[in-house]
């Protein structure tokens, strides 16, 4: 008796291997998440995030070169924000003059080509770390949907391609679709972070923009009243659906790796751009891991990726893009 198919032919070489490989993840695949923080010559490594910084402006015309030079295209961009310019509704974020205003300005004139995307949330200006305005015990949201499409309306202007909100707050894809459309931004993208859970894994993140939520009388110290409960599945095909039909151009699901059932889905559900979005946490247990030696940094962060990829995204940010590139020459 002998297997009738044996499939460890098409294994038994790397050509052979190469030659039926069904996906495979390349320098147009990945979306840069960049920090950006004020001042001059800074670029300060996140303790939680190995080999990530943050950048001031002079260094963040350095990185987009570098990364235009290795075929990267996109870039994410969020800000820190000192805490005296923070306050509950966020004001700073339509300052025209303000850090991420500066920092889109600041990319399209190293890379007037580089594909600018921006981060629309008010967590990184709340002086309460949240991504709404917080009043009597509650995050608002009609309210916070305002001060986000005046912020899109706001990063346009300065010249970003695309906003992506993040906040997760309802009806805010059309507000700022809107808004856009009424200021004349018609060419402006929206990223819509769709199916963006409550999860631990935004950790170090929020260390690196010192954005975590503060302890309020009354106000749950997380985001579990808006962003969604990680148990939930025909959720996030509800939410994604609705972004799409409110305007966005291209839906996310994040985090990533604990998350390929849902990007599957959705992959399968839609038929716009999918955007996967490996997080922080997934990056800092990798680099941590590597650090002690548990793990090959290289091969999982190749494996990581390539799981995004087959499980249906068209884009992927993550924080081993530049790292990925190298790698794969
Ligand atoms: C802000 C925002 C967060 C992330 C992206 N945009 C944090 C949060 O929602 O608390 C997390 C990204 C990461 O962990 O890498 N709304």
């Amino acid at each position: 008796m002998y297997p009738l198919i044996r499939n460890r032919r098409l294994r038994s070489s790397e050509a052979i291997r190469s030659l039926v490989r069904e996906t495979i993840i390349s320098p147009s695949d990945f979306l840069v998440p960049l920090f950006v923080v004020e001042g001059k010559a800074i670029k300060e490594e996140i303790p939680s995030m190995p080999n990530y910084y943050r950048l001031s402006l002079d260094h963040l015309t350095k990185e987009v070169k570098e990364l235009w030079k290795m075929g990267l295209r996109s870039v994410l961009l969020f800000v820190k924000v000192p805490d005296n310019l923070k306050d509950n509704s966020g004001s700073e974020a339509l300052n025209e003059n303000g850090l991420m205003q500066l920092a889109i300005k600041t990319v399209k004139n190293a890379c007037p080509e580089m594909l600018v995307m921006t981060d629309v949330a008010l967590d990184p200006y709340s002086s309460y770390g949240h991504d709404g305005i917080v009043a009597d015990g509650q995050i608002l949201n009609d309210d916070s949907v305002e001060v986000l499409a005046e912020m899109s309306v706001s990063h346009a202007k300065a010249g970003a391609d695309f906003v992506a909100p993040s906040d997760m707050m309802d009806g805010r894809i059309l507000s700022i679709r809107e808004a856009l459309e009424d200021e004349g931004y018609l060419n402006t993208g929206i990223m819509a972070y769709s199916a963006k859970y409550a999860s631990a894994f935004y950790g170090p993140f929020r260390d690196a923009l010192d954005s975590a939520p503060v302890a309020i009388k009354n106000v749950p110290k997380d985001k579990k009243t808006y962003q969604m409960d990680f148990a939930n599945r025909f959720e996030a095909i509800r939410e994604t659906q609705m972004d799409i039909e409110e305007g966005a151009d291209i839906v996310m699901v994040k985090p990533g790796l604990c998350y390929l059932d849902i990007v599957r889905e959705i992959r399968n559900e839609v038929d716009v751009p999918v955007a996967v979005y490996q997080v922080s946490g997934e990056y800092a247990m990798v680099k941590a891991a590597a650090e002690k030696g548990w793990l090959d940094h290289d091969a999982v962060m190749i494996e990581q990726l390539t799981a995004i990829k087959r499980a249906g995204a068209n884009i992927i940010a993550s924080y081993f893009a530049k790292d990925a590139v190298k790698l794969l020459g």
